[in-house]
């Protein structure tokens, strides 16, 4: 987080650099998914993500940052995020979360999508689709005159009348020419409150959605976060440009 809690506003000009470091990260996210199967382990997909970065020549986001070792951040069923890519072998009905950014031109792009790895249970299948219904509507309340908590509500209401649970431990952010800039974006809050959106703000909205309680702990590697009673957790994130002919969703292909 930057020290200013001030929100920098981004020109025409630069949300369309944004949206170039976006589509890199979507790209690679579409490739990443696609070659999550049954039978592949995670450290797998990072080098696939590797190689594709360096051919290119994009920054990953995350190596380096706070420390964190992996251009990707893959988190299988109770892992909630930052799980680490390893010789872990995804099997058939588990779910993975992969989560990756890029900086490219000066710009960052962020995105996270959840797949269910070959089939998987109805409970699962039910999870993600919550999920990623809730980041639909997230983006939706990401208007001009909206407040920021209106964002919020959005996930906690629909999430909450699904059954399942927010993650209240890690939250969305702005991003620009830092992968996180103010404001922080919870996955709950109350409607109507919250600064008044603008044009040419950009957000990272990602919500964690569990299937049981929303607590979370983080294990001894100081990184992957799990849930705490066990269940499976979901999430999704898109970079968004607030402007004033509505959400410009920069990270979706
Ligand atoms: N999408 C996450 C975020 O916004 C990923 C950060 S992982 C880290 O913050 F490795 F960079 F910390
Ligand atoms: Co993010």
């Amino acid at each position: 987080m930057k020290e200013s809690e001030i929100i920098t506003l981004k020109t025409p000009a630069e949300i369309e650099k944004m949206r170039v470091s976006n589509l890199i990260v979507a790209e690679i996210l579409a490739k990443i998914s696609e070659k999550a199967a049954p039978g592949i382990a995670t450290i797998e997909l990072e080098r696939i993500c590797e190689e594709d970065l360096s051919r290119r020549r994009a920054k990953s986001a995350f190596k380096g940052y706070r420390g964190y070792p992996f251009c990707l951040c893959t988190s299988v069923n109770d892992e909630v995020v930052h799980g680490m890519p390893s010789e872990r072998i995804l099997k058939d009905g588990d779910i993975l979360s992969i989560d990756f950014g890029v900086e490219y031109n000066g710009y960052y792009g962020d995105a996270a999508v959840t797949v269910p790895i070959g089939n998987v249970s109805d409970k699962a299948d039910k999870l993600i689709n919550i999920a990623q219904s809730a980041l639909n509507l997230a983006i939706d309340a990401a208007r001009v005159g909206n407040r920021l908590f209106d964002i919020s509500y959005a996930v906690q209401n629909y999430t909450e009348a699904n059954g399942f649970s927010v993650v209240r431990t890690f939250v969305g952010h702005g991003i620009g020419r830092e992968l996180h800039e103010p404001p922080q974006v919870p996955n709950y809050g109350p409607p109507g409150k919250g600064v008044r959106l603008k044009e040419g703000m950009v957000l990272a909205i990602e919500p964690m959605i569990n299937a049981g309680g929303s607590e979370v702990i983080i294990l001894g590697d100081g990184w992957t976060a799990v849930t705490k009673d066990g269940s499976l957790s979901a999430h999704f994130e898109h970079s968004v440009a607030i402007t004033d002919r509505g959400p410009y969703v920069l990270s979706k292909l």
